[in-house]
């Protein structure tokens, strides 16, 4: 399946995983893959300080930014969504005062699942309006993501007339429609998240009836031709090679370090092949990247990555 093919017609993806594995990133990543291929993108943050501002270079975004051509990065709390469900239903004076006042989490604590489904709903209102060409929306971390996104089955439950059941059945709709949501799970080549992964995926699928986009692999690191050690010799020559000069101290603690990188990366292709037995989970392998910070150079490369990676995926969205 193309990945133009994929982010389009109004679909939200939502990228979920482990906290640390590179939802922000890999959601950036699909969001300039998406524009590249000139789709529309609104790119959702639902946690605020998520990193999201400096990978675009931005120190930090607030309301609606277009932080690359395409690209609109839109903040998502849950008290401004209340905000403006309370505007679109008439009682637009009184909205700013109760959120003010703290009313928002008393609700909260009170009907589990509503700050959620105020968040859900106000996904679901523009995906409906059709925004964009895709949503991707920069998900909570995979326990977060379970309970975030089984929320609306649980008022389904618990709420019998009114709005927040309409809400809740209206999001439930679009959660089980793989043409308007799919959820892109990330997982690092390691062995407790891979094992995480299978179980968040079984329960996405199982429980909320959620339809899983490929599995994203993320920070594989670089295959090494050499099987065995790396010699100081080797470093030296493939210095002198690019001109650069190494002190002759510093050959041995590189020679190490490469050691280090094989033995990881052996770890992670093992880490691999496991998720390969599972059925149902296609992988796509994003590079581990050896720089200070990920910004708009290392998003394109991971960009590159996802397009051919969702490119060789077999199932149609
Ligand atoms: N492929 C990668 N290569 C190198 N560093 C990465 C990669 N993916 C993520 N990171 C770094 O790992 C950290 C966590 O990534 P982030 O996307 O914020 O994770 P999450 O949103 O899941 O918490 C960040 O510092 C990010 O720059
Ligand atoms: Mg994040």
């Amino acid at each position: 399946m193309e990945l133009a093919e994929w982010c389009s017609s109004s679909r939200v993806i939502i990228v979920a995983g482990k906290g640390g594995v590179g939802k922000t990133t890999t959601a950036a990543a699909l969001a300039v893959a998406a524009a590249r291929v000139g789709r529309k993108v609104l790119l959702i943050e639902l946690e605020g300080k998520s990193g999201l501002a400096s990978m675009f270079g931005y120190e930090s975004l607030s309301g609606e930014v277009e932080v690359y051509p395409g690209v609109t990065v839109l903040p998502l709390a849950a008290d401004e969504a209340l905000i403006e469900y309370l505007e679109t239903h008439g009682l637009g004076r009184m909205s700013k005062r109760l959120v003010n006042s703290g009313a928002l989490d008393i609700v909260a604590t009170a009907v589990p699942g509503m700050k959620e489904i105020l968040v859900l709903g106000k996904v679901k209102a523009l995906q409906r309006a059709r925004a964009a060409d895709v949503i991707v929306v920069d998900g909570p971390a995979a326990g977060h993501a379970v309970s975030f996104l089984l929320s609306p089955k649980g008022l389904l439950d618990a709420v019998r007339v009114g709005p927040v059941l309409t809400q809740a059945v209206e999001v439930t709709e679009m959660l089980s429609d793989p043409d308007r949501a799919q959820v892109l799970l990330v997982t690092l080549p390691e062995e407790t998240p891979v094992n995480e992964t299978a179980e968040t995926a079984e329960t996405f699928i199982d429980r909320i009836g959620l339809t899983l986009g490929p599995l994203v692999v993320n920070g594989l690191y670089p295959e090494r031709p050499l099987e065995e050690m790396v010699s100081p010799g080797e470093i030296r020559a493939v210095a002198e090679q690019a001109g650069v000069a190494v002190p002759d101290g510093d050959l041995e603690h590189l020679a190490r370090a490469a050691g280090f990188v094989t033995g990881r990366r052996r770890l992670q292709e093992e880490q691999l092949a496991r998720l390969a037995e599972r059925p149902g989970l296609p992988q796509v392998v994003l590079p581990f990247l050896f720089s200070c910070d990920i910004g708009r150079a290392e998003l394109e490369v991971l960009a590159d990555a996802l397009t051919a990676g969702v490119g060789a995926h077999p199932v149609d969205a």
